[in-house]
């Protein structure tokens, strides 16, 4: 399958403001390395090589991190220090990156749309770079398998709380094959809570066909004012084809709100070959100081309830 990889990039990045003001949400780190740099390697590591990255106004910084900087080259390598670049010089030796601006925010099926001229008749394999990925196999790899075998769409799904469906695109089973694998009848964008279809949600990674660019053009502006990616979709299945979702098989990590990034960032240190034991031990330090201070909050509490007693 010819596949190219799409990642908007061109959000406010409004939910970690003030940070986000100048410096791009995609390059916040998650421990090591900025959070989109975890996305690149899904892909690369998923067999695609060529990735559009749909950048905006304060994103030039992306560029800047997938490319060369022969001034930090070499004097990293002066300093025999060329290793604190490894993983991302590595990347730049191996992937190819278009990056495409996208002039006004005017939703995520409008940002994809602006990838068009970059796409024949290639798939786009589509990263919302939010949703990180772990696992044996790579996510992306996972939804590539699928579509390459059924000749389909392909969307991540993961079962939400009912009461939190209103915050994704909700997909409508019409077959299940497997316990991960279903076929979808239609898709609606953040359903309010009494009306969705199911509890499965759209979880940042699609394969679709690069008939989608046809689906999007013309679309009204959909939920929240915006022209949306799930829309197009629902269009790609009126017009005849077919669309899977699968549930990915691997953690999510979803890194989109400041809540999110933190979770990540802790559970991406436990698992960290450095930093693994200085965390955990640090934490169960902490833990520890919260318990002594919980009990002691607890022996107040009784004291008071003896007094008034
Ligand atoms: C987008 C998509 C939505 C999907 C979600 C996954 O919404 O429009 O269908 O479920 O990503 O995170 P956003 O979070 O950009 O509002």
């Amino acid at each position: 399958m010819k596949i190219k990889a799409v990642i908007p990039a061109a959000g406010f990045g409004t939910r970690f403001l003030p940070t986000t003001k100048a410096v791009p949400k995609e390059l916040l780190p998650i421990v090591d390395k900025p959070a989109i740099q975890y996305i690149v390697e899904e892909g690369l590591l998923s067999g695609i090589k060529d990735f559009v990255i749909i950048t905006g106004k304060n994103k030039k910084a992306i560029e800047d991190h997938f490319d060369n900087y022969q001034e930090l080259q070499s004097n990293l390598k002066s300093k025999n220090k060329e290793n604190l670049i490894e993983s991302i010089s590595k990347i730049i030796e191996k992937a190819n990156f278009l990056f495409v601006r996208q002039r006004e925010q005017l939703g995520l099926g409008h940002a994809i749309q602006t990838a068009r001229p970059a796409f024949s008749d290639e798939h786009l394999a589509i990263f919302l770079p939010d949703d990180i990925f772990t696992g044996k196999v790579p996510g992306m790899a996972q939804l590539i398998k699928i579509a390459t075998q059924e000749k389909c769409n392909v969307v991540a799904v993961q079962e939400v709380p009912k009461e939190e469906v209103n915050r994704y695109g909700i997909i409508d089973i019409r077959r299940q094959f497997s316990p991960n694998l279903f076929q979808v009848r239609d898709l609606v964008e953040k359903p309010p809570v009494n009306a969705a279809p199911s509890n499965l949600a759209i979880v940042g990674r699609y394969v679709l066909s690069s008939n989608i660019f046809e689906s999007l053009e013309d679309l009204q502006f959909g939920s929240g004012g915006e022209i949306q990616l799930t829309d197009g979709i629902q269009n790609l299945l009126l017009n005849g084809e077919k669309v899977f979702a699968y549930k990915i098989q691997g953690q999510r990590y979803d890194a989109g709100t400041i809540l999110g990034w933190l979770k990540t960032n802790i559970e991406f240190a436990l698992k960290h070959p450095e930093y693994s034991n200085i965390i955990l031990e640090h934490l169960s330090k902490l833990d520890r100081e919260f318990l002594v201070m919980q009990g002691k909050a607890e022996s107040l509490s009784k004291k008071q309830v003896k007094i008034n007693i």
